[in-house]
């Protein structure tokens, strides 16, 4: 149900529906402009071409909407995840399955060591995906819980293999 995929340019409305209003609460920075969302999926399609690989910013699409994008670096083996559901998708375990998914191609098409992650501290809903979807919460630092996900054997593959 839910598939993680590339952006591109015709998803620049519901990319800008995504970074505004309550999903922006936490993340310190103001709705997202036409111009700044054109430039976004194009940064985004340019590093989708990069070889090697460290970035991957991937639209959350169920059943043909839109919902949310997760991001994905990847540098020595390591990654670093982070996340934005637009809000009237919420509470219905759409960043839950969007995390695990994610972490299953880092483990397992990409064969990540860990995977890592973070959020405001007061933002608890972000805490609860977070340890739902496998992270270990590793302490708190400068206002932030992190979090931290061991890679094991585990089934994924490529989110670009059309699924
Ligand atoms: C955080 C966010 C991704 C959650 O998305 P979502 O699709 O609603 O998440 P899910 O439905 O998979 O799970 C949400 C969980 O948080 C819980 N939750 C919601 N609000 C909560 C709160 N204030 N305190 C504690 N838990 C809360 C829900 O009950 C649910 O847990 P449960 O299944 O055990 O009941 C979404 O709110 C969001 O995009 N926020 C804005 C951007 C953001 O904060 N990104 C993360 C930056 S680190």
């Amino acid at each position: 149900m839910i598939e993680l995929r590339e952006l591109n340019a015709e998803d620049a409305r519901e990319v800008q529906r995504i970074y505004s209003g309550p999903s922006l609460r936490f993340l310190g920075r103001g709705p997202m402009g036409a111009d700044e969302t054109a430039a976004y999926i194009a940064a985004a399609t340019a590093r989708s071409a990069a070889q090697p690989r460290l970035q991957y910013t991937l639209g959350v699409d169920v059943e043909g909407d839109l919902v949310g994008i997760i991001k994905l670096n990847a540098t020595n083996g390591e990654g670093r995840l982070s996340y934005i559901l637009r809000a009237d998708t919420w509470g219905r375990g759409f960043a839950t399955g969007t995390v695990t998914e994610l972490l299953a191609f880092a483990f397992g098409g990409l064969s990540l060591s860990t995977v890592r992650a973070k959020h405001q501290a007061e933002n608890r809903a972000s805490g609860r995906v977070l340890l739902k979807a496998g992270f270990t919460h590793t302490g708190m630092a400068d206002g932030f819980a992190h979090y931290m996900s061991v890679g094991c054997i585990r089934e994924g593959s490529s989110p670009q293999d059309g699924r």
